[in-house]
């Protein structure tokens, strides 16, 4: 795999930038709970980073609830772009989570994201969290239904560790994982190196180190988006803003893999970081 990629593959088949968009934080604050006050600017933003070529928009059925899903599916359902989002998880109240990953959970979930996103499929839908109540195999079974029945084109994972995605991977193929991880909290780094080799996309969520129910990145916004851009191929970013000017800037991030690339080089020393450094530098660098 070429290491100067802009795009990725999800399940080999379902090409996509790697900088795309999430869309957690378009809903009421605090706590990400009800609809995002302003609306219309929320839709205008959304279309604006399709516009400038974002053509993979992350949610969740627990942002809101729903009404992340909705704005998205308003704003984006009826456009050529990958509409991601996650199930088994829910928000009755604001910081109130209930984790439900059963069967019959995720089912009404999907039902419902379809509708949310005004689509007849869902491109990816993630497994949130892992229920503890519920075996990973149970839920995965379930997500598989959907996909046979094709209501869904891709299962992804959120929030698991290997031995999760192992086990999930029994069940049916997994195109994704979605987990925290960004310049300053590197914890997931093997997870980053198995799913690469195991052909699967790498989502780290929190990419600009922002705590996710206050507003603000902790890091230099471009500089972490290009982190991570040359950190791995598999690698699909999805920084969230409410700003489009903020969505700009971001954009413009990949202006920065050229050097990062070389440095995330050096520092990790091994083969494959001197081939991030030297691919990137030779051919992103514009
Ligand atoms: N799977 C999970 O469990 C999970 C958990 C958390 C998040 N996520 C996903 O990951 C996505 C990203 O995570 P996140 O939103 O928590 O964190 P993030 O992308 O690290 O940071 C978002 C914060 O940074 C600010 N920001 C963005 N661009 C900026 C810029 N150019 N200059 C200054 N500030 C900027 C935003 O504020 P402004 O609005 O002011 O720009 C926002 O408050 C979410 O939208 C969601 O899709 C998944």
């Amino acid at each position: 795999m070429n290491y100067s990629n802009r795009t990725y593959a999800l399940g080999g088949e379902l090409e996509i930038h790697r900088l795309g968009y999430g869309a957690m934080r378009l809903t009421g604050q605090p706590g990400n709970y009800g609809p995002y006050e302003d609306w219309d600017g929320g839709i205008a933003l959304l279309r604006r980073g399709a516009e400038l070529g974002i053509d993979f928009f992350d949610s969740a059925w627990s942002y809101g609830p729903e009404t992340a899903d909705r704005i998205v599916g308003e704003a984006l359902g009826d456009r050529p772009v990958v509409l991601a989002t996650k199930g088994g998880v829910d928000k009755p109240a604001p910081g109130r989570i209930v984790v439900d990953g059963s069967r019959d959970t995720l089912h009404r979930q999907i039902d419902g994201a379809l509708k949310n996103f005004r689509r007849d499929q869902i491109d990816l839908f993630q497994l949130h969290r892992v229920d503890p109540a519920t075996p990973i195999e149970t839920s995965i079974e379930a997500l598989a239904e959907a996909k046979a029945d094709g209501r869904v084109r891709h299962i992804g994972l959120s929030n698991v560790t290997r031995e999760e995605l192992d086990r999930a991977l029994s069940i049916a193929p997994i195109v994704s994982v979605q987990n925290r991880f960004n310049m300053a909290e590197q914890g997931e780094a093997d997870l980053v190196a198995y799913t690469a080799e195991l052909g699967i996309a790498f989502i780290p969520y929190g990419p600009l180190g922002a705590n996710p129910m206050q507003r603000g990145a902790r890091l230099e916004p471009t500089e972490a988006i290009a982190w991570l851009l040359s950190r791995s191929p598999n690698v699909v970013v999805i920084p969230g803003t409410t700003s489009i000017a903020h969505l700009e800037e971001n954009v413009s991030a990949w202006s920065k893999v050229h050097e990062i690339g070389e440095e995330i080089g050096e520092e990790i020393g091994e083969e494959i970081g001197e081939e991030i450094g030297e691919k990137i530098g030779n051919k992103i660098a514009v």
